[in-house]
């Protein structure tokens, strides 16, 4: 099915003032927390000596999943990896525009084997555009797609050579944008993509530069507040219409609405200990 088959509104969005949002149906690659725990520390979030419970990890991400498939998107599985923990955050593990397949190279040991684990997956698939990169790349955890163009956060984990290696493949333009704080380590914790010309992000989590580049290309953006900012309210994934994110992004939710969007509260805490929510656990398979 085209990636561009919209799925019927469900309510009638027509009755108020807020513009219509088409939601389009989307093909997302997912993986099951199976081997999901904190046992290593790369980021702020983790703390290994506190306990992890498994089991409602599989069901808080099972809700998302089938949360995803209700809305009318394809979600594939890949087989979790014994030994790699982070896995189930399938957001890192590549970036695919216009199916091609910009591979992951991750910054910490801890990680380094789920990069050719994702690609090959794909290679299985039968994808034929496949790189594996010269640089370090977190995936979509930092190469976000807006439309055609593509947002790169470096700072923390990609390298920003990576952002003119992706820029090449993909042939589209690229724009760097550097984070400053460390809670907000991949783009994708600071920035969502909401729609192809529309975004929301945290502008205290970018140096000054980023956040003017930020204000110029975007400048009726939704802004997050710190406290939503906090609960990892922009971990969200949006398909033109719903919004899913964490539901105690509650500022978020309300501005959301506003704009004419539908926000879907979620709860991943199991899974926000290892600072990963709704976006790190999705990877978006764009077609051409
Ligand atoms: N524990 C993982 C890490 O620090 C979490 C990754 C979250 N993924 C994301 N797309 N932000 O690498």
């Amino acid at each position: 099915m085209p990636v561009s088959d919209t799925i019927p509104a469900t309510d009638s969005a027509a009755r108020d003032e807020r513009p219509a949002r088409v939601a389009t149906r989307r093909r997302l690659l997912m993986c099951r927390p199976r081997h999901y725990d904190v046992t290593y520390s790369i980021n702020p979030w983790m703390n290994p000596e506190r306990a992890t419970d498994n089991s409602l990890a599989l069901r808080q991400w099972e809700g998302l999943r089938d949360l995803y498939i209700e809305l009318g998107h394809t979600v594939e599985e890949i087989k979790p990896v014994e030994d790699l923990p982070d896995m189930v955050f399938a957001a890192n593990g590549a970036t695919v525009v216009d199916g091609k397949v910009y591979g992951a190279r991750f910054r910490h040991a801890e990680r380094t084997a789920e990069g050719p684990a994702y690609l090959r997956w794909f290679q299985e698939q039968g994808y034929q555009d496949v790189l594996w990169p010269e640089f370090i790349n977190e995936g979509e955890g930092d190469i976000l797609t807006v439309g055609r163009r593509v947002l790169a956060g470096t700072g923390f984990r990609t390298d920003i050579r990576a952002h003119a290696e992706a820029q090449e493949f993909f042939g589209l333009p690229v724009t760097s944008l550097t984070l400053v704080n460390p809670r907000h380590y991949h783009l994708d914790t600071a920035l969502s993509v909401l729609s192809d010309d529309e975004i929301m992000y945290y502008p205290e989590a970018f140096t000054p530069g980023s956040r003017a580049v930020l204000r110029e290309m975007f400048p009726d953006a939704v802004l997050a507040s710190a406290e939503d900012a906090a609960v990892f309210g922009l971990n969200a994934f949006s398909d033109g219409r719903h919004v899913l994110l964490p539901a105690a992004a509650k500022g978020l939710h309300t501005q959301l609405r506003a704009r004419g969007f539908e926000p879907i509260g979620v709860e991943l805490s199991e899974l926000l200990k290892a600072g990963g929510s709704v976006k790190c656990c999705t990877l978006e398979l764009r077609e051409r």
